[in-house]
Parts: C-alpha cells; structure tokens; sequence
C-alpha cells in the first residue's frame, strides 16, 4: 500500500477507526500524528467493540506498528488505562507501541483550565470540549511552557515540573479553580513515565526509516476538517490541525512523501459539541439518524447533533486536503427514508454561495439550499459488493462524488470489517 493519509472531512466521528482498521490489513505502520485523547475512534472485531483514543486503530493487526507521532498531545495516565484494556484482550504491544519523545505530555492542571474555561463561559463562549485538557496542552505548546515525553522520562523531571505547575496553580487560583497537589501529581506522574519509557522513542527517525525502507504507513487522522485549529467553524474547534498538512508537522515527514489521501465521510453530517452546522435537523429525522447510526459519542457519551450531508462541507474538506478518494461511510443508516437531501449551497445575507465563510456569525445565519433524492428504502447492511446495491443507493453516492469531485474508494455500510465494499482503494 502507497504511504497514505485518512483525514476526517466533517466534524468527526466519520468512522475513521473502522476504515484505518480495515486498510492496516496492508499497512506496516499506523501513525497517529494530532490531537490526543479527545479522539473515540471505534473498531468492531466480530461481537467485540473497541474504542481507541491515543492509540492508533491498526493495533488489532498483530504486524502492525503502531506510532504515537510528536504532534499528538499525551495524557500519560489515560494512555496507560488504554493500553491495559487492549493488553487485556490479548494484544501484545512491547515492539509494537512506540510514543514520540516530542509529544507533549497533558497534565491534571491543563484538564482543570478547559473545565474551568467551559464552566465560566457563557452560553455563547462555550465550545462544549471533552475536557480532557486538550486546548490548553496545545496552549502550553505554543506558549514554549509545555512539557514534552522527553521531559516526563528525564531524571530531572520532578524539579521541571514543579516549576510549571507552581505557575499553573497560580493561573488556576486567579481563576477562582482549586490549585493542585504538586506532590501526588509529581509522584503519579513520575510512576506513569517509568511504565511509558520502554515505549518511547525518536517517532521522527522511525518513521522516516520506515518510509526509506519502503513500508506502506497509514497516517491516522483525528477530528475532522471543520474542527482543524486553521480551517474549521473557529472558535468551535479543537486545537490541532487534522487536515493533511497536520500529517508533516505532527509526524515530521515531508510532503512529498505521501502518496494519496483518503477523505472519510459519513453519508449524511453528525457534530458534537456547540458550533454552526447549517444541514442540522432538530425533528424526527434528525432523531432518526441518531438512533439508527448510534450517534453518541465515543469519548463522552454525548448524543451527536445529526442533519443532511453537505457538500459544501465535503468539497471544502477535499480541496484542502487533497483528498484522492472518499470512503463513505454509514450508508445504511439511510435505508428506511423515503426521501433524502443534499446540501448543494448556502443562502446567506441575501446571496447564494459555495464556499465556507470565515466569519462564524455569517456561518450561522447560512441557510442550506438542498437537492431532494429519492430514498432505497431497502437495506443496504448485507450487501458484500457494489454491484448489489440498490440503484438508488448507488445514484445517491454517486452523486455525493459527483457534488464533491472526488472518486469513491471505499463504502461501508455497517461497522464491521467485513461490512466494507473496496472499490478504488
Ligand atoms: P471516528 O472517530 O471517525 O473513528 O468515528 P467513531 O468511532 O467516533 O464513530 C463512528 C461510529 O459509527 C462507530 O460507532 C462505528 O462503529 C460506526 N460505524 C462506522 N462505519 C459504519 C457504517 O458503515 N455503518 C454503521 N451503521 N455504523 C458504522
Ligand atoms: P474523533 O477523532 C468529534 C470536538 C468537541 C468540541 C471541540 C473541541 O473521534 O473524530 P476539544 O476537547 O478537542 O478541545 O473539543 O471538538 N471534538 C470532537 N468531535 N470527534 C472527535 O474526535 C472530536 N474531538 C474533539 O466535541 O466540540
Ligand atoms: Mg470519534
């Protein structure tokens, strides 16, 4: 398999963690290279269901290199529970699992700050995180106050870190938040790097090497392009750059070396959390597509707000990804409508447009202009090729490509592996 890149192109969730696991049966390594536990990605093995965070979706190939890459941000305590439900069942990850030394490590106080920016925010300042102290461990990050794996594993850890968090129970008190017990984080912390040094390692060296030695990486996308730190519905987004250019920075390889990008796409849009969504529906299919597709949230449980596909959503998404295929998923969540819409455009202040405006006021008066399709109203959950697909299934995906530009690679129509039709990918 060509060195490959799988990008959210909506809002998350588009079940990202099913396609990487089905497309790691070709890969050597799987690298996640952004985001960090914020991320619920779902992989269904038979009646098993398992839901990675920090660790990529191709550790249930047993050949498959799994790379934690430097642009991730780590919480040290959560990624240690992950890898004991996934040694639990099993996996074996010594010289499998490797975690960059560049990351950034999440502390209990970047945790405290994004709960306490959420609390105190207004109904309209509130982003409705996962309050797991992403936007702040990215803040440190850029702020050049952060620590890095290297440091957590350094002898000199305990007097580094009590440095930071004296200045960060400092800002936290300022804040009206309770101040932490430097000592019982520094020793929880301190315990949590010794379980984590075997694992760590120069991210950047190895996967380079892999990539001169020709092995076929699969770079593992969290989030999705409208919640890309650059490119998303801002301020309603997370603190990382999912899009492909997020795959150089957070993985330390140069552009020129990955082949193709494979854009993921549910076939109709989910969000979690606050923010504009214009295809949203509030009424009975909105629920509809809820309670058929599961939409809850693998990370906190939360319903998913659910509405229509959006091309101008997804064309957005491919254009700035250089997506070479789509792998649609969740088809068969539609299969009982009669009928089924597309957002083509917006009408916003009067005018028709194609494009996503930056100003996030403008965004949420945008009023989608559909296209009304006919519904299959047949299940789709069985079918193992293309070929069996009902004709209007297949007109409605086709016409997705055709609104968006870009060829169909994969269609998945359930959450299992074998639920999976391989066309161009
Ligand atoms: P990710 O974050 O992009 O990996 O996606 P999530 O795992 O958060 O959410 C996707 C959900 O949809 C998971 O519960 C998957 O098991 C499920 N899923 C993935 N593909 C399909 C599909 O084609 N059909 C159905 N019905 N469910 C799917
Ligand atoms: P996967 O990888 C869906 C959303 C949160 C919130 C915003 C900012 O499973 O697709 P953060 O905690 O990152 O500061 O929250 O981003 N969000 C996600 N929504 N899927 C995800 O990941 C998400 N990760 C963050 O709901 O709106
Ligand atoms: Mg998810």
């Amino acid at each position: 398999m060509p060195i490959t890149a799988l990008v959210g192109a909506q809002w998350g969730d588009e079940g990202k963690g099913k396609i990487i696991d089905v497309l790691t049966e070709e890969a050597d390594m799987v690298v996640r290279y952004q985001g960090g536990n914020n991320a619920g990605h779902t992989v269904k093995i038979g009646d098993e269901t398992h839901i990675l965070h920090l660790v990529p979706s191709g550790v249930f190939r047993p050949q498959t290199v799994c790379v934690i890459g430097n642009g991730v941000v780590v919480d040290p305590l959560a990624l240690l529970k992950e890898m004991a439900d996934i040694q639990s069942r099993g996996v074996t990850l010594k010289n499998r699992l490797f975690v960059s030394d560049r990351a950034h490590v999440v502390f209990p106080y970047h945790r405290a700050l994004d709960e306490t920016r959420e609390t105190q925010a207004t109904d309209i300042q509130k982003i409705g995180t996962t309050k797991r102290g992403i936007g702040p461990c990215y803040g440190d990050k850029v702020s050049r106050v952060g620590l890095r794996i290297a440091d957590l594993v350094d002898p000199g850890f305990r007097a580094i870190a009590r440095r930071r968090i004296e200045e960060a129970n400092r800002i936290l008190e300022a804040l009206g938040a309770e101040p932490f017990d430097s000592d019982r984080m520094i020793e929880d912390y301190t315990r949590a790097a010794r379980q984590i040094a075997p694992y760590v390692t120069d991210s950047v060296a190895l996967i380079n090497r892999a990539a001169k030695e020709g092995r076929s990486i699969l770079f593992e996308g969290a989030q999705g392009a409208m919640l890309d730190i650059d490119f998303g519905t801002y301020p309603y987004v997370t603190s990382s750059n999912g899009t492909a250019g997020g795959v150089c920075t957070g993985a330390g390889i140069a552009p020129h070396r990955i082949d193709r990008v494979i854009g993921v796409v549910k076939a109709y849009t989910t969000r979690v959390g606050q923010g504009p969504f214009p295809t949203e529906l509030t009424d009975e299919v909105g629920k509809l597509l809820g309670r058929e597709g599961q939409e809850f949230g693998a990370t906190t449980g939360r319903p998913r707000r659910c509405g229509w596909f959006d091309a101008v959503v997804a064309r957005y998404a491919a254009m700035i990804n250089g997506v070479d295929f789509w792998a649609i998923t969740k088809l068969d969540v539609l299969d009982s409508l009669a009928t089924i819409r597309i957002g083509v455009a917006y009408e916003c202040d009067g005018e028709t447009r194609d494009t996503i405006p930056a100003n996030i006021r403008m965004l949420e008066r945008c009023r989608p202009v559909y296209e009304e399709v006919e519904g299959w109203q047949t299940s789709t959950g069985n079918a193992t090729r293309y070929e069996d697909l009902p004709e209007r299934a297949k007109a409605y995906v086709n016409r997705l490509c055709e609104l968006t530009g870009v060829k169909m690679g994969l269609l998945s129509v359930g959450p299992r592996r074998e639920s999976t039709l391989r066309l161009a990918v």
